[in-house]
């Protein structure tokens, strides 16, 4: 790290060269004899979008990346205007392919295939296209908006042995999922009817269809069919640039997925995460079946900032994502590999959080690590009432920031501190009393993070479905210079956000623990540690 790049990660996912750098979104995460490979949107020639490739890093432990040469850039008529998103299918025989979005000379989105050249090579540095592709394409025959049709997921095999694959697209302003068949992966037919849709939403960019188990943590193969499973899609929303996904069943014999009742459909449903994240994309891993979810993580700072730092967008840390016990939501938390770089623990030096109380987490690189903190209410008194009106939790948080002083919180981290608190990013909860139960709100406040005006500075927001009079209440924050990647209730809320602070910067940058709240409130456990650089391309 260099002081004129205050901003460039230590341990989250990066391209090689800042002045080369584009914006990258996470393409066909896979494994292959041992080793993860990552791919990514790429733009070679700048830090806006534009001129996409596909970029290649591959690791053994998913911390420490190596780059290789691009794995997929323009050279047949079908992608000769940028190679966009796709996914990795790793078939019955253990050969990866990837089926990728093309842009042809006419503009048209297609959808065309790569397999390895050299399946011996388990870094998989060349891929040689199809001569056939591409393989799906919009015709007048089957009404497909040819500016709408990208993106298409990792292929499942049905009970009747064919592969199906999902390509995002919209019917005017309706999201869907495109289902194509095929028997040699090949040929494909598109189905007469989509896996499903979604109203007014717009285009459904980057889908992922998922199957998760009822009855463990353990991830499944995405071909699995069985008794114990329920099934995710995740769509990202053009518009709205979030990632959100719906939790329902699979009907193997119709093709289609229905969303359980009580699933907000994909509008207004469950999200990956409240903050940055989006094109996200998961993968099984075979090696420790487990499945991993990647998502991009894009600036908040303006397109002439990216310019003048020569890079922008980067990767949060790969998640492991179960299904929650209740069902109806899922679980994310930063894969275990990423502890290995923890040292240097910090210390707090009280444990009691009495109103208005601030304490210095001390003896870590408060600008590069890894906080783990659990807070135990004994006492509710305090807890204001929770009004109904109050339905978005983003909105809660903003008008309720971290300087608003509650009954019961704010209370939680001040990261990316200054010394006299000019900035600071503030990761928080407040609890509110709503009847006879309790609501748990869990807020990431960028709105002091920087001196600088010129950044988007927006707060996020999420309701934490953990009842704190049974259960403490667990914060988990990943720092990373200008990442705070927040992890409420054990994964149930995660909130990621970029920041740009210009005083806490590197040694500069403190980590305190905070109680605005009338009521007290006590540190059961803190677990911090300074976070050592990974090897990143
Ligand atoms: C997601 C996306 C995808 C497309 C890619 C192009 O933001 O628009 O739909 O394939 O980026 O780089």
């Amino acid at each position: 790290l260099t002081s004129d790049q205050p901003y460039r990660t230590g341990y989250h996912f990066q391209p090689p060269s800042h002045w080369m750098n584009g914006i990258c979104y996470p393409n066909a995460p896979m494994i292959y004899k041992g080793i993860y490979h990552f791919f990514y949107q790429y733009n070679p020639l700048g830090a806006v979008w534009g001129n996409i490739v596909w970029a290649h890093s591959t690791s053994t432990d998913l911390v420490n990346w190596t780059p290789h040469k691009y794995a997929i850039s323009p050279s047949q008529p079908a992608d000769i205007n940028g190679c966009w998103s796709g996914s990795a299918t790793i078939l019955p025989n253990g050969k990866p392919v990837i089926l990728y979005t093309g842009i042809d000379p006419e503009n048209n989105q297609v959808q065309n295939m790569a397999v390895p050249k050299d399946l011996s090579d388990p870094f998989l540095e060349e891929w040689t296209k199809l001569p056939q592709n591409p393989l799906m394409e919009s015709t007048s025959y089957n009404c497909i908006d040819a500016s709408s049709f990208r993106d298409p997921t990792t292929a499942w095999q049905g009970t009747d042995g064919r592969w199906r694959v999902i390509i995002g697209s919209k019917v005017n302003r309706n999201g869907i999922a495109i289902l194509y068949r095929s028997k040699d992966f090949v040929h494909w037919t598109k189905a007469e009817q989509p896996l499903h849709s979604g109203k007014k939403t717009g285009m459904w960019e980057c889908p992922d269809f998922f199957p998760v188990s009822t009855t463990s943590a353990t991830g499944v193969d995405t071909s699995s069919i069985g008794k114990n499973l329920k099934y995710v899609l995740k769509v990202s929303l053009d518009e709205t640039k979030h990632d959100y996904y719906t939790i329902g069943s699979y009907n193997y014999e119709k093709d289609t997925y229905v969303p359980d009742k009580g699933s907000v459909d994909s509008d207004s449903g469950l999200r990956y995460d409240y903050g940055k994240f989006y094109a996200s994309k998961t993968f099984f891993d075979s090696a420790k079946n487990r499945r991993i979810l990647w998502g991009w993580i894009n600036e908040s700072s303006s397109v002439e900032h990216d310019i003048e730092k020569g890079w922008s967008g980067v990767q949060a840390i790969p998640r492991n994502v179960w299904l929650d016990k209740s069902r109806k939501q899922l679980v994310q938390w930063p894969v275990a590999e990423i502890e290995k770089l923890r040292s240097n623990p910090g210390h707090l030096s009280s444990r009691g959080l009495k109103e208005g109380s601030k304490v210095e987490v001390g003896g870590l690189t408060a600008s590069q690590a890894d906080v783990e903190i659990s807070f135990k209410i004994s006492d509710f008194e305090e807890a204001e009432v929770f009004e109904e009106s109050w339905r978005d939790p983003q909105l809660l948080c903003s008008e309720k920031d971290a300087s608003v002083k509650g009954g019961l919180g704010p209370f939680g981290l001040m990261v990316l501190a200054s010394e006299g608190l000019e900035e600071y990013t503030a990761v928080f909860f407040r609890i509110f009393k709503r009847r006879t139960k309790y609501v748990v709100l869990m807020c990431s406040d960028q709105s002091r993070s920087s001196l600088d005006e010129d950044n988007d500075k927006t707060t996020y927001g999420a309701f934490l479905n953990v009842d704190p009079v049974d259960e403490e209440l667990s914060l988990r924050t990943l720092i990373d210079h200008s990442i705070v990647e927040s992890f409420g209730g054990g994964g149930k809320a995660c909130i990621t956000a970029r920041v740009y602070p210009t005083l806490a910067t590197e040694d500069e940058a403190r980590l305190f623990v905070f109680n605005k709240g009338t009521g007290s409130v006590g540190v059961t456990t803190v677990s911090a540690w300074s976070m050592k650089s990974a090897k990143i391309n």
